[in-house]
């Protein structure tokens, strides 16, 4: 599923040689989008997969959700990797190499870069992202930045990164994973001990894995974090259909559908759904199909889940992790746990 894409980009001859890029083919995610947008749009109720919010556009609009006020999360992470980035390392040995699920800019990546490249001179790191632009952007910065920094960057989603790295040799050096950002938020309980036992198979005995996870909090704080009042978070979910209509000719009028964001208290969980304002039928051209929406029928975008300790926990044991230490912010919002792989 993973083939090999030489670079053609980078400014520095030097920075070229210093990255390689392994790209799923683009007719194979082509294909999993129109079926996966098929399956969903036809089902009932509605759905359609977080993963495919991240196109180029996507992608920029999540950087500014990142940027507002009302979103916590990022600020609240990077508070406690300022603080700890160190202490991580130092948990977990050098010389490392750090995986990251989901890099997006790699803004907060850095602040462990740092402290990696404090106590080794060199670091290899292996980012994944959904979006190649994404990785190819973020990656031309930190190479830039950081002279003696190596990468091999996976543009897949996380099954496809995690069956290609799988069978990477390596030998001498500690792997540490990310996982940051709450991204096992969208993951059901299935699918995150899916994902963490795949994780786990990349890792070998005391190598760790570092999760963020948002902590279950006051519901008009999660839901402003999740409806900001500048609109952002609504455009990045309708954004959704605008590349239906890019990819697949969709013909969604954006302006007939709404962003809506609930809590459930009982599930712990930020769902977030688009609903059509009228009845309305919409073609899909490339798909051959024509979706019918009754006024105010949903499609479910999003589950954004807020977990507690106990459940890392039980997560962590029931896919060959032991929770070593948690670190939190100042305001007790978010938490970052080091997980490390047990024998
Ligand atoms: C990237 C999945 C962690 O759930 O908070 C932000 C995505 N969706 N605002 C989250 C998101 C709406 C984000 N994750």
């Amino acid at each position: 599923m993973i083939c090999r894409h030489s670079d053609q980009h980078g400014g520095f001859v030097d920075t070229e040689q210093r990255l390689e890029i392994r790209t799923v083919a683009s007719d194979v995610a082509q294909a999993t989008f129109a079926d996966d947008v098929r399956a969903g749009l036809l089902a009932t109720p509605k759905v359609l997969p977080p993963k495919y919010f991240y196109d180029a556009l996507g992608s920029k609009l999540f950087e500014a959700i990142c940027l507002l006020p009302e979103y916590y999360l990022t600020r609240a992470e990077r508070d406690i990797l300022e603080r700890h980035a160190g202490d991580i390392l130092d948990a977990v040995g050098s010389p490392v190499e750090i995986v990251e699920f989901g890099s997006g800019s790699g803004e907060k990546s850095r602040l462990l870069f740092n402290a990696a490249l404090a106590r080794q001179p060199e670091l290899h790191y292996l980012p994944v992202d959904i979006s190649e632009s994404a990785l190819r952007s973020s990656a031309d910065a930190m190479l830039d930045e950081y002279p003696t920094l190596r990468i091999t960057g996976y543009a897949s989603d996380y099954d496809g990164a995690i069956a290609a790295m799988r069978d990477r040799v390596r030998t001498g050096v500690r792997r540490l994973a990310l996982f940051l950002g709450s991204n096992i938020g969208n993951l059901d309980e299935r699918a995150a001990c899916a994902f963490l036992s795949g994780v786990r198979a990349t890792l070998d005995h005391g190598d760790a894995l570092l999760l963020g996870t948002d902590l279950r909090k006051d519901a008009f704080v999660l839901l402003d974090a999740y409806d900001d009042p500048l609109g952002v978070t609504a455009a990045f979910n309708l954004n959704v259909l605008g590349r239906i209509n890019r990819e697949l000719g969709g013909e969604f009028d954006l302006t007939y559908f709404s962003h809506m964001a609930s809590w459930d208290e009982a599930d712990g969980c930020v769902r977030m759904h688009l609903a059509s304002l009228v009845e309305q039928s919409v073609d899909i051209r490339t798909l051959g199909i024509r979706v019918a929406f009754a006024e105010g029928e949903t499609i479910h975008t999003e589950d954004s889940r807020k977990y507690d300790l106990a459940t890392v926990d039980r997560l962590a044991r029931a896919t060959g992790f032991e929770r070593s230490m948690t670190w939190s912010d100042v305001d007790g919002r978010f938490s970052s746990s080091l997980l490390v792989a047990a024998g």
